[in-house]
């Protein structure tokens, strides 16, 4: 086969060189040149790139005609990933997973495959790990090995022939910085590599019908690399977070076609792989024999269900430029709420170093947290525990006013259902009919819940 062309190019004005050059000689950007095939003439229908992205082409159809299918959906064996997938694994789907390194990325998909393997057919692509490392860890998962075919092999074109020949149902390639196509000269893990190698994969996929889950490994910066264009031509794409050192994992799907994004899987890394957690919505608290000061339990919801976290704030005496750090919760909607706090509450912090964390690693997005977050940096500015056994939520806006949030009532059940016994929560969201056994401090403005924490 003649070496198919290739050419550079820019990911900032999409210009085509024909040599590799540290600035782009159109738009002036700088390092932004990447080794791209050059696609082929009009004879195939133009951009093959693009082709991969069309599950069919053909003439034009009226709406209204098209036969729409539900997608036929295999479940992955684990409660909690059918749950981020939007119901399990999709025929024909292309499922990007991303994580730091040594999260137990890996591990979920041999844990995953070995499971799918009992009824349909499953091929593991290691290219990080001999076939020896994932035997090992197979055994020690104590997973039923018999069903996990294993390709050891970075080689895309060999990849791909084995694909043809094999005709698995679920492929995982782990990872694709570690494959490589023969047409581009760069390194494998470049851009240019990784683009192509997720392109040609992703048209096999669509072709086939074969569910292809594919690792990549997350840069320093937190972006999946082989950069944003691979979440493009994906379907889904699914990112683990948490701390690596507590046991617990959680994955997001940050893009689905097939289901909703909100939804997050929440698993336990044991001795025996992860086994997924159901019922998570107390993993979050850390337990303190006594109640202490600058802790807040604020109730969030992250996609359909409630959970309880822990929110911890310390306020110590600057020396220096005051400093504001948030681990879990929106930094600059910290510096807000200082503002908002010292306004409309008559509560200073500019003259005190400010820290926030969401305990347990989770990552809190909902403007919910605001109430709870407050709270805790008064309890932590005046060294006075919070009531015993409260939880809190609520958005605080601009005016120091307490904003409604959804599903107040799940929230509030849920937190009954843990043993706590008052919430303050937004006017708006306080139930006309009460619930049992949880006192209810309905609050209009943010100076309420402060004073309500004083007394
Ligand atoms: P791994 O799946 O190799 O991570 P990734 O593929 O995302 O890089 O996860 C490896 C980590 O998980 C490693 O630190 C050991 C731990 N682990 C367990 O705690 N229990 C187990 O049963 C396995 C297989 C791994
Ligand atoms: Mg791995």
């Amino acid at each position: 086969m003649a070496k198919a062309k290739t050419v550079y190019v820019c990911s900032e004005c999409g210009g085509i060189s024909p040599k590799w050059q540290g600035q782009c000689p159109h738009c002036t950007s700088w390092n932004s040149l990447s080794e791209t095939v050059q696609a082929p003439p009009a004879a195939n229908g133009g951009n093959h790139r693009f082709q991969a992205l069309a599950a069919s082409s053909g003439e034009v159809q009226v709406l209204a005609e098209v036969q729409a299918e539900e997608a036929p959906r295999d479940p992955s064996g684990s409660d909690e990933l059918d749950r981020v997938l939007g119901g399990g694994l999709v025929r024909g789907a292309v499922i990007l997973i991303g994580g730091d390194p040594g999260i137990g990325k890996s591990t979920l998909l041999l844990q995953t495959l070995a499971s799918v393997g009992a009824r349909r057919k499953v091929l593991y692509v290691t290219g990080e790990e001999s076939a020896q490392q994932v035997a090992l860890r197979a055994s020690r998962l104590a997973v039923d090995a018999g069903r996990v075919r294993l390709l050891a092999e970075i080689r895309l074109e060999q990849v791909l022939a084995v694909l043809q020949s094999e005709r698995p149902d679920v492929v995982v390639i782990d990872s694709i910085q570690t494959v490589y196509t023969d047409v581009l000269s760069s390194a494998p893990g470049s851009v240019g590599q990784v683009r192509e190698c997720a392109a040609q994969l992703t048209r096999v996929a669509k072709q086939t019908g074969v569910t292809m889950i594919l690792v990549g490994h997350v840069t320093k910066e937190g972006a999946l690399a082989g950069p944003r264009v691979l979440e493009h031509i994906v379907d889904t794409v699914l990112y683990f977070e948490g701390d690596s050192h507590s046991s617990f994992r959680m994955i997001r799907a940050i893009k689905n076609r097939f289901g909703a994004v909100n939804e997050l899987g929440v698993f336990a890394m044991t001795d025996r792989g992860l086994k997924g957690i159901s019922n998570p919505s107390a993993i979050f608290l850390s337990s303190h024999r006594d109640e202490v000061p600058g802790s807040s339990v604020l109730v969030t919801m992250e996609g359909t269900r409630p959970l309880l976290v822990e929110i911890q704030a310390l306020v110590d005496e600057a020396h220096g430029q005051p400093r504001r750090l948030s681990v879990g919760l929106e930094q600059n909607r910290l510096a807000m709420l200082l503002a908002v706090l010292h306004r409309h509450a008559g509560v200073a912090c500019f003259d005190q170093d400010v820290f926030i964390n969401a305990v347990g690693g989770v990552r809190i997005g909902e403007p919910a947290a605001d109430l709870a977050v407050l709270l805790a940096i008064v309890s932590s500015l005046r060294n006075r525990p919070l009531p015993d056994k409260l939880v809190v939520f609520g958005e605080v806006g601009l005016a120091g006013e307490v904003r409604p949030v959804a599903h107040g009532q799940e929230r509030l059940k849920e937190a009954a259902k843990l043993g706590f016994c008052r919430a303050i929560v937004p006017q708006a969201n306080a139930p006309r009919q009460g619930i049992d056994g949880l006192e209810l401090i309905p609050v209009e403005r943010l100076e309420q819940a402060v004073d309500y924490c004083r007394s």
